[in-house]
Order: structure tokens, then C-alpha cells, then sequence
């Protein structure tokens, strides 16, 4: 029996933020940040703001900053400190890291992406593909929202360079059988490939148990700054030639793929906030969000059809559903007028919207549960759906 206990008002009252009459269903497009991980921001302006290599302390302030960010990304990661390469944002590192990754690659090289992917998955390998002259193949997804593991299995060929895959959707919530899909990648010697920014907040991650050879995922999804944090295996950066200047270190070797100077004070907010949920640990957020979710599947009226899987198991607490009778806007637009922060649209996840068929309709409804949310705030939104076709 799990012995954790988890007081949902204790962490609320850590973030000034929630004090606001709006319940943020909307984590899957950036979560709320406590104000530990604000206070460290400007807590770096006030005492350590310089860049590095300066032979005065805020600049070996900042240096130490730069090598504890990447020890605690490595630590969140399963990582080495050195396979760790920061950047702007997912969308940015994937695009600089797919255009790296393919520059031995030869005409007729095929790449993998699949139909439950953020199309930040899908078109850095579009453009890479199309500059490139390589083949993209999409793996299709099962009605209920899974990969076809058996279609990634018939795709597979000995020219697949890598297979590119999420962890978990930002508009179903479907995981992804991640271990499965590195074995199927590795033994047609294609690269594993995984998307992690939608599964960054709700769960551990673990390259080394899980396989993958690069994974990037996004802080400002999991209750820090707007960043973007990446994964290498070593010997895969060792390997790639990097889109570098010549003055800049080659040491750390992740260092080498990032350019320009980084956002200093946004690494001392992420080091905050992977200390945030330390603090918190992951049982207890992952225990809190499945109850929550199945109290909000449960709840869910017979005026709405929800799209993906029907339980908790297989998938994290994002839900994307339209209301009979009322367009995806209106919907997100009266109950976001009622106090509930929800999406609407395709959130970026343009082939699952349209295996789903909605690509035409304004896409879905989404409301993204996390652990600061409460039982509360989902009875609230569950009522508030009600009332949208009354
Ligand atoms: C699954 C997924 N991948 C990638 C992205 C893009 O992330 P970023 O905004 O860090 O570029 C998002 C953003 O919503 C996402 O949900």
C-alpha cells in the first residue's frame, strides 16, 4: 500500500499564481510556476547575472550555475551531465538536432514519425527530409488512440535511419509503449527518437532503462521556465558533426550543440523547479492525477464524446473531447468565460486530429490535468460542461 500523503492546498499555496479564480485545466500548453522557481530567476539577476568565462565571481557564479544545471538535467533525465544540450525551446533544439543527426545521411534514407505526434515531431524531419532528399513514413495510430505497433513493425526497413515517436500525446494523453518501440528501432539499427515534452510533467524519465537515443522534452511543461532540454547518448554525440562556431568550448560534449550564450537565469529556474517536484515526489503526483482523471472520467455527462482511451490505464490526464450540439470554440470560449482554462483546436497535433476525423471541425476541447489541480476544480469543470449544451 502506498504510504504517501499529499496535500494538494500545501503545494497550491506555493505558487501566487493559483490565486486567481481560474481552474488551469491548460498544463498541456504550460503549467503554472511556484514561486521558488520565479524567486530563483530573479534570485540570478540580483546576485550572479554575467556570462561565463569571465575572470570576476558572477561570472564563475554563472559557470557554476551552467554545470549544476546540467548535473540536475542529467539527474532528471537518467543522464549524463555531458549527453545534456539546452536550448530555446523543443520545437528549436529538434529542428538544429534533426538537421545535425542527418548530415551523413543519403539520399533514399527513410524516417519514421507517427500519427500521435505534436507536429514539432514531425516537420523538423519534413524539412530535413525534403533538403535531403530522404523518405518520412508515418505510423499509423488504432482506433482507440495506441501506436499500431504492427504497422511501425511493417515500415521498418534496413534504410530506416530513425524512428521518431512521443512519449505521451498532447491531445489524447495516449502513452506510448516506449520500450517496445527503442527495441523494434534498434533491431532494424535505426535511431529512437522520443518527443518527451507532453509526459515531462506527469511522470519519470529514464533514457537509460528506457533506451532511447535522444529525447527532448520542454521545463516550462513541467512547472519551470520557457526552455528546452535535450538527450544524447554519448556515443551518438560523439559521432555527429555539430553546426558550431569555432571559438566555442567543445567541452562539455553536449555544449557543442548549443549555440550562443544560454538563458542563464532560466537554468537557475530550472534547477528550481526539478527541485520543486523532488520535493513533491512523482508517486505523489502520479497518484493524485489518476485519481483525479478517473474522477473526471467518471463524471464526464452523456452530452460529450471523448477521444482516446476510456480509463487511466494506458495514458496520462489530458483529455480531449467535443460537446454535442456546440462548436469546439464556443465551448472552450463559455467555459473559459466560466472559469475553466481548457484548449481548443488541434494544439499542434495535426495528424491525430485528423485520424480522428475533426481536422475539419475545429479539432477538440482539451482539459489537461495536473497535480495542482484539484477535486474541486474538476466536479467545477465537470458541471460547467453540463450546463455548455443546456
Ligand atoms: C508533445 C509536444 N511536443 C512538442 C511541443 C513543442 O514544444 P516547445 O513549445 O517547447 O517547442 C509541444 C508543445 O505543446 C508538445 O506538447
Amino acid at each position: 500500500m502506498s504510504t504517501v500523503t499529499f496535500d494538494v492546498e500545501a503545494v497550491r499555496a506555493r505558487y501566487s499564481a493559483l490565486r486567481q479564480p481560474l481552474a488551469f485545466f491548460d498544463g498541456p500548453g504550460g503549467t503554472q510556476v511556484p514561486d521558488e522557481v520565479i524567486d530563483a530567476v530573479s534570485r540570478y539577476y540580483r546576485e550572479s547575472n554575467a556570462n561565463v568565462s569571465g575572470s570576476y565571481e558572477t561570472s564563475r557564479r554563472t559557470e557554476a550555475l551552467v554545470t549544476q544545471a546540467r548535473l540536475t538535467a542529467g539527474e532528471f533525465l537518467g543522464a549524463g551531465p555531458d549527453e545534456v544540450i539546452f536550448g530555446a525551446n523543443m520545437t528549436t533544439l529538434a529542428f538544429a538536432l534533426t538537421r545535425t543527426a542527418g548530415r551523413e545521411w543519403r539520399k533514399g534514407d527513410e524516417i519514421i514519425v507517427t500519427k500521435l505526434d505534436h507536429d514539432a515531431n514531425v516537420s523538423p524531419w519534413l524539412e530535413l527530409a525534403h533538403d535531403r532528399e530522404l523518405e518520412v513514413r508515418f505510423v499509423d495510430i488504432n482506433d482507440d488512440t495506441t501506436l499500431d505497433l504492427a504497422d511501425l513493425e511493417r515500415q521498418l526497413t534496413d534504410r530506416t535511419r530513425v524512428v521518431a515517436f512521443p512519449v505521451a500525446s498532447n491531445a489524447v494523453g495516449t502513452l506510448s509503449d516506449v520500450r517496445r518501440i527503442v527495441e523494434l528501432a534498434h533491431d532494424a539499427g535505426a535511431l529512437a527518437w522520443a518527443d518527451a515534452v507532453h509526459y515531462g510533467p506527469h511522470g519519470p524519465i529514464d533514457v537509460g532503462d528506457w533506451g532511447v537515443d535522444v529525447l527532448i522534452c520542454s521545463p516550462y511543461k513541467f512547472f519551470g521556465p520557457h526552455l528546452g532540454v535535450a538527450f544524447g547518448r554519448t556515443e551518438l554525440l560523439e559521432s555527429w558533426r555539430p553546426y558550431k562556431v569555432r571559438p566555442a568550448a567543445d567541452t562539455p560534449l553536449g555544449h557543442r550543440f548549443e549555440t550562443g550564450t544560454l538563458a542563464h537565469e532560466l537554468l537557475a529556474g530550472f534547477v528550481a523547479a526539478v527541485e520543486y517536484i523532488e520535493s513533491i515526489s512523482w508517486e505523489s503526483i502520479q497518484t493524485h492525477e489518476r485519481t483525479l482523471g478517473e474522477r473526471l472520467l467518471a463524471g464526464l455527462p452523456d452530452n460529450v464524446t471523448l477521444y482516446g482511451l476510456p480509463t487511466m490505464e494506458g495514458r496520462v490526464a489530458t483529455f480531449a473531447f467535443n460537446v454535442d450540439g456546440v462548436p469546439t470554440r464556443e465551448a472552450a470560449t463559455r467555459l473559459g468565460h466560466a472559469g475553466y482554462a481548457v484548449w481548443q483546436g488541434n494544439y499542434y497535433a495535426v495528424e491525430v486530429m485528423k485520424r480522428l476525423g475533426l481536422e475539419d471541425g475545429g479539432g477538440a476541447v482539451r482539459a489537461g490535468i495536473v497535480h495542482y489541480n484539484t477535486a474541486d476544480e474538476v466536479d467545477g469543470l465537470l458541471a460547467a460542461i453540463s450546463a455548455l449544451s443546456g
